[in-house]
């Protein structure tokens, strides 16, 4: 091929500066591989470029924001294929852009690879090749990447998926930081949470500036941040969440999310309020329940579900019957689940037979229980032993009280 003679002649990439690169760059234009084409357009690949254009030390009129590099090949080859011994890889360097897939794939090992991923960022591959170069390291490291080579991913990280990072191990705030700084702008929110959740896993802290960072993209990693973190995440991080950002956290997350997001949503009116601080409600003490509940807000039944056991209990009927509003009707589908089915255990059965919902498991009419814990625990024997009167069998636990 006679343009291997003109790429071998090209110097190589340790061994001259930047406007080797331009020039090689210009080589590859004039010769019509490199096209600045649209049809290819990804975001994604821009970033990785960027840094190898700016190399450059002459205008490049055409580097625009839909630039991308496309290198006409053939592709029909796509099944195995031995290297042939002149084209077997040694160092990752300029001729390996003209590579073929199957030639890469062939030729170039995961182990170069991992070793010169610097280089692999600096070179404008096409993504049909950075996805074989994916596939080669992610054959070397079938259990996960080392941390050797994550701290040295760059803008590869944007080729992996977020099942990748999950097998990874990360204890470096810098390697963090450098991998939100690629991703930044790149729609890659599904990678960030994972990177957060291994290095949260690891017992690593974030600083105040990769919070920042992270307040940049879609905070489906909140639930990853420890408390303490989520104590000091922006405000703005608790305006962006939507309900499904809080579906994973636990309660002592929500209980620190709670109070902040209810102190930065009182510049909004009182609908905008609820709508604003449903997903953080099982955070929310008996207090603001109550408060919500004279507002009449109408909570259905799924947010309802998602509040605290203990700061249900000492609602009052009419005060979740005002909390629910018509949406009350919802407590029978829920009565043997939580925390309804507790909340039913502590009220009297006449009072929840005027609710007119065919609730059962209330307080027996003329009974006042001392033990409230131990009848709940009772109330899990009788549903192991089936319908019936338990509590009756055990009347020394009841205290009679005068009927009314
Ligand atoms: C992560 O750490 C665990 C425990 O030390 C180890 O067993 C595992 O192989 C590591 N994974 C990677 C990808 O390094
Ligand atoms: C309330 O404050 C937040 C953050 O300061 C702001 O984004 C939002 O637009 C404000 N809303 C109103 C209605 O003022």
């Amino acid at each position: 091929m006679q343009i291997m003679g003109l790429q071998t002649a090209q110097p190589s990439l340790e061994s001259c500066g930047a406007s080797a690169h331009g020039s090689f760059l210009l080589l590859l234009l004039s010769l019509g591989w490199l096209l600045p084409s649209r049809a290819q357009a990804e975001d994604s690949r821009l970033g990785a470029m960027t840094p190898w254009l700016q190399g450059t030390s002459w205008d490049l009129s055409w580097q625009r924001p839909e630039l991308t590099v496309f290198l006409s090949r053939d592709r029909r080859d796509t099944e195995k294929k031995v290297c042939p011994p002149e084209r077997k890889a040694h160092a990752v360097d300029e001729n390996l852009v003209l590579y073929e897939e199957w030639e890469l794939e062939a030729c170039v090992d995961g182990a170069l690879l991992a070793a010169q991923m610097d280089l692999v960022n600096m070179l404008p591959f096409t993504y049909q090749q950075l996805g074989v170069f994916k596939r080669k390291l992610d054959e070397f490291y079938p259990q996960g990447y080392p941390e050797s080579l994550i701290q040295h991913l760059g803008y590869f990280f944007l080729e992996l998926t977020p099942a990748d990072i999950h097998k990874w191990n990360v204890t470096s705030l810098e390697t963090v930081k450098a991998l939100l700084q690629v991703s930044k702008g790149q729609k890659r929110d599904g990678q960030v949470a994972a990177l957060i959740a291994r290095y949260a896993a690891g017992g690593g802290q974030l600083d105040k500036a990769a919070l920042d960072t992270l307040a940049t993209f879609s905070p489906t990693y909140l639930c990853f941040l420890s408390p303490e973190q989520l104590g000091t995440v922006q405000p703005s991080v608790l305006w962006a969440v939507r309900p499904q950002h809080l579906e994973a956290c636990r309660p002592p997350q929500m209980h620190v999310l709670y109070p902040r997001a209810h102190a930065a949503f009182q510049n909004v009116s009182r609908s905008e309020y609820f709508a604003k601080i449903k997903p953080y409600l099982g955070g929310a003490p008996t207090e603001d329940l109550r408060a919500l509940s004279r507002q009449k807000v109408n909570m259905d039944m799924a947010t309802f579900k998602t509040l605290q056991t203990e700061a249900v209990l000492p609602l009052t009927i009419a005060e979740v019957q005002n909390l629910l509003g018509p949406n009350l009707v919802g407590l029978k589908a829920e009565e043997e689940n939580s925390p309804v089915r507790e909340w039913i255990l502590r009220q009297r059965q006449d009072d929840l037979d005027s609710l007119g919902l065919g609730l059962h498991g209330g307080i027996p009419n003329g009974y006042l229980v001392m033990d409230l814990s131990f009848r709940e625990a009772l109330s899990g024997a009788a549903r192991l032993l089936g319908p019936g009167p338990v509590l009756t069998a055990i009347p020394t636990l009841l205290l009679t009280l005068t009927p009314k």
